[in-house]
C-alpha cells in the first residue's frame, strides 16, 4: 500500500551502560505513546535478551529478527521479511506498532559486524533505510553490543538515557553522553549536538520528597535542558505489565487503577514521550 505522504523515519535510541534502568520498558511504552499520537512505529529490539520482544506480545524466534537481518549483509539487510505485528491479549494485532525482534542468537552477529571494517558501523542504518518510508519512528532498544551500540549512535536523531535519579548511578549518564559524542567522531559524523539531541530520563527508586528535590537540582546542574522535566516513579505494577503484554496506560485501563503511582507513571510515560517527540529534527540530518 502507497502511504498518503511519504513517511520519513525519525530513529530513538534507548541506551545505558547499566542494565535494569528501564531501558525496554521505556521503548515500549515511548512507543505506544506514539501511536496513540498517530505515528506508524517500529521497535526494534536490539538486546540479546530479548524482552522488548516479549513485551510486544511476539516469541522469540532465533534468526527471524535483527539477527536475522545483521547475519549476512549485505544480502540480509532487509528487515521488511522480519517485521511482525504487537500482539496484545486485549487488543490482538496492532498494525501501527511493528517489531523487528530479537534472540539469544544475537551477539553472534557482533562478529559479522566487525569482519564489515568501517562498513560494518553502518548495517543497521542501511537496514533501517530500507523500511524508512513505511514508518515514522523506530524505537530502537539496546543492550551490551559495543558493535551495536556504534550502530545505533551512527544513525539515530534522539538517543534516550534512562538513569535512577541517585547518586552515584546518575553520573553514569553523564559517561554515556561522553561516549556518543566520541563514537559519532570516531564514526566521522557530525558529533552528536548533544544537548538538542538527548534527553536523560530519570526514574526515583524510592520515593523521598525532600532528597529528590536536591537530587533534581544536581541532575540540572549537570544535564541541563536534557534532562527530561518529568521525573519517572517506581510503580510495583511495571513487570506486571511487561509480563500481562500490556503498555502501563494499558494495564491502568485493564485494572481500572487510578491515581497513585501508576497514573503518575502512566502520565510521566506520556511526558517524556513529549519531550523526546520536541527533540526530533524536522529535516533527517544528511
Ligand atoms: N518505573 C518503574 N518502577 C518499578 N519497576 C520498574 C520501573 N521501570 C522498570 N521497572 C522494572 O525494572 C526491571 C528492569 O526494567 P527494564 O527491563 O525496562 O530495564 P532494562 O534497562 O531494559 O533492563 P536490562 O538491562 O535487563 O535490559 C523490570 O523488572 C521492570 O519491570
Ligand atoms: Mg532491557
Amino acid at each position: 500500500m502507497i502511504a498518503a505522504h511519504p513517511r520519513e523515519m525519525r530513529i530513538i535510541a534507548v541506551v545505558s551502560n547499566k542494565g535494569g534502568v528501564g531501558k525496554s520498558t521505556t521503548a515500549f511504552n515511548v512507543g505506544a505513546e506514539a501511536v496513540l499520537r498517530g505515528m506508524k512505529v517500529l521497535l526494534v529490539d536490539a538486546d540479546r535478551q530479548a524482552d522488548l520482544t516479549s513485551y510486544a506480545g511476539q516469541e522469540i524466534l532465533p534468526w527471524k529478527g535483527l539477527d536475522g537481518v545483521l547475519r549476512n549483509p549485505p544480502m540480509s539487510l532487509d528487515p521488511r521479511p522480519f517485521l511482525r505485528p504487537r500482539l496484545s491479549g486485549a487488543h490482538g494485532a496492532i498494525e501501527a506498532m511493528q517489531l523487528l525482534g530479537s534472540s539469544p542468537h544475537l551477539p553472534e552477529v557482533d562478529e559479522v559486524i566487525r569482519s564489515g571494517f568501517s562498513d560494518g558501523s553502518f548495517y543497521l542504518r542501511r537496514a533501517l533505510d530500507v523500511v524508512k518510508a513505511d514508518f515514522d519512528l523506530a524505537i530502537v532498544d539496546l543492550g551490551h553490543s559495543t558493535e551495536l551500540i556504534r550502530n545505533v549512535l551512527g544513525c539515530a536523531d534522539v538517543i534516550v538515557v534512562p538513569t535512577p535519579a541517585n547518586f552515584p548511578d546518575a553520573r553514569h549518564a553523564g559517561d554515556m553522553l561522553h561516549e556518543i559524542g566520541m563514537v559519532r567522531g570516531q564514526l566521522g559524523l557530525p558529533r552528536i549536538e548533544a544537548i538538542r539531541r538527548t534527553v536523560v530520563s530519570a526514574w526515583r527508586r524510592h520515593p523521598n520528597a525532600a532528597g529528590d528535590a536536591q537530587v533534581l537540582s544536581r541532575l540540572r546542574d549537570m544535564y541541563g535542558d536534557c534532562l527530561s522535566p518529568n521525573i519517572l516513579p517506581e510503580c510495583s505494577y511495571v513487570s506486571e505489565a511487561n509480563a500481562s503484554r500490556l503498555t502501563l496506560r494499558e494495564f491502568r485501563e485493564q485494572y481500572s487503577r487510578t491515581g497513585g503511582p501508576l497514573q503518575a507513571l502512566v502520565d510521566g510515560y506520556s511526558a517524556l514521550t513529549n519531550f523526546v517527540m520536541a527533540r526530533l529534527p524536522e529535516e533527517i540530518p544528511a
